[in-house]
């Protein structure tokens, strides 16, 4: 009999302490310490072990598949941000917030890889079969194949999946209900999701299924408890969406068989998840063209080109500290464009506050964006629209230059096709001669700032 230990445990980071605290020394947080039981190791003794195999060598693995094993769900936008499919074998996380789609996107995919004649298997431990069945329905998918069940208690999930015929996909709706008679703690509690979650990775691995296991997350962008899963699984994707937009984005932050930097958009429509083909046109679409501080960011994500607009406002500030509020961009980088400006492009700007949106809700990770940002701020102080058909993207150095960046054909290509005819950018080396765009290139953001406010 394996002996069981209490542990107090933080429920927002997982760090263990021998006593209770009413703050987490680990990651500081209030009231996240809860008393859990944990198997202590003593009792189970230490067993004879036989070996069960021999290391191979690397090279006589040579010929054998050479790529992870995948299935496509058919639903491109997913499949990108997986690397082309979920891979054999693996366990992935599919974080986000609650309501955001995350059972609506992964029915939707069951369902499509259930058509194409895959086994698929969709656990749910928070919707009753007659809920994920309604759900089905008002997608359109109640005639799949697709093997459903509610169940929580993870011996009886694996006992059912034994008997569920081999399957190629188990989704797992959410992580955060289930629980596993092998420990005493709480559903949702960091060691019964771990411990679950362990089991169903495990079971992955024995059975050549792809596992996915939807996790909850919590508002500070934290996968609540399961932010200790992160580590156990293949892939993490999270799917987020800004309140009152209907889009959604899927986004790898960590992938063993693929890149994480590829993002896949959607639109949450009344039949379900809409893939989004052209997020540019989208998130370009309610743009007003003559607005003072709107700038067109000619972005990538991941190998995908996007085009967003960079919304600045500036505005005199009653305060002793301006305010300064960022919404989809860094704050570090706002302020460094911001003494970039002050001290190399003689703007006075700093004793204002400043508003910085990107619109349609979308994350931008890129220095590339500090230009179309510079631009936005240099527009709205002077109270002088940009061009509407221009874009703009580089990056700013302390020195005040602007350095080229990465994928810049690319990003010109997608911005010619949508329309625009004018490029600020850095000095460019090779450009593609095929491209019609009218390259304004500057090699000190003091001569697009000059350009702008003498308009
Ligand atoms: P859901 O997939 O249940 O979210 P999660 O599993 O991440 O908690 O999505 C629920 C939301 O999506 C809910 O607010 C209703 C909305 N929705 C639609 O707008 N259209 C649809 O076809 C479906 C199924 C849901
Ligand atoms: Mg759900």
């Amino acid at each position: 009999m394996v002996k069981q230990k209490a542990q107090f445990i933080c429920q927002a980071c997982g760090n263990v302490t021998s006593k209770w605290a009413g703050r987490c020394d680990g990651c500081g947080e209030w009231n996240s310490i809860v008393e859990e039981q944990v198997n202590s190791g003593v009792g189970s003794g230490p067993k004879s072990v036989t070996a069960s195999g021999r290391p191979i060598e690397l090279v006589s693995l040579t010929g054998a598949t050479d790529d992870a094993q995948r299935i496509t769900t058919g639903i491109s936008e997913l499949d990108r941000v997986t690397g082309g499919g979920f891979v054999v074998g693996s366990a992935s996380l599919v974080g986000g917030d609650p309501g955001i789609g995350k059972s609506t996107l992964l029915l939707q995919a069951a369902a499509a890889l259930a058509a194409k004649g895959h086994n698929v298997v969709y656990i749910s431990g928070e919707e009753a079969i007659a809920q994920v069945r309604l759900r089905a329905s008002r997608l359109g998918v109640e005639h799949t194949p697709v093997q459903l069940a509610s169940e929580t208690h993870v011996e009886t999930i694996l006992a059912t999946l034994e008997s569920a015929g081999k399957p190629d996909l188990v989704i797992l709706d959410s992580i955060q209900t289930l629980w596993t008679d092998r420990i005493d703690s709480a559903p949702g509690t960091v060691t019964q999701v771990r411990t679950s979650a362990q089991a169903m990775t495990r079971f992955a691995k024995k059975s050549g299924a792809a596992v996915v296991l939807v996790g909850h997350v919590t508002k500070d962008g934290q996968i609540a408890g399961p932010r200790v899963v992160e580590h156990m699984v293949d892939a993490v994707l999270y799917f987020e969406g800004e309140g009152g937009h209907n889009f959604r984005i899927l986004r790898g932050v960590k992938n063993r068989y693929g890149a994480t930097d590829e993002i896949g958009v959607f639109e949450m429509a009344h039949m379900g998840l809409r893939e989004v083909a052209n997020p540019s046109a989208l998130f370009l679409d309610q743009r007003d063209k003559e607005a003072t501080g709107s700038a067109v960011f000619a972005g990538m994500e991941g190998t995908r080109p996007v085009l967003v607009e960079i919304q600045a406002l500036v505005s005199p500030s009653p305060l002793g500290t301006p305010r300064r509020a960022v919404v989809g961009w860094d704050n570090a980088r706002l302020s460094m464009v911001l003494a970039v400006l002050e001290t190399h492009c003689g703007v006075r700007i700093g004793a204002n506050d400043i508003y910085l949106n990107v619109a349609g809700g979308l994350k931008i990770s890129e220095p590339a964006a500090d230009l179309a940002v510079a631009a936005a701020l240099v527009s709205s102080l002077t109270n002088a629209p940009l061009p509407a058909d221009a874009v703009y993207f580089g990056e700013v150095s302390l020195s005040g230059g602007i350095r080229p960046v990465s994928h810049a054909g690319t990003r010109l290509k997608e911005a010619q096709k949508l329309g625009f005819s004018i490029a600020h950018t850095a000095e460019l080396k090779d450009v593609d001669k095929g491209l019609s765009m009218n390259l304004g290139t500057h090699k000190q953001l003091a001569d697009l700032v000059a350009q702008i406010a003498s308009k």
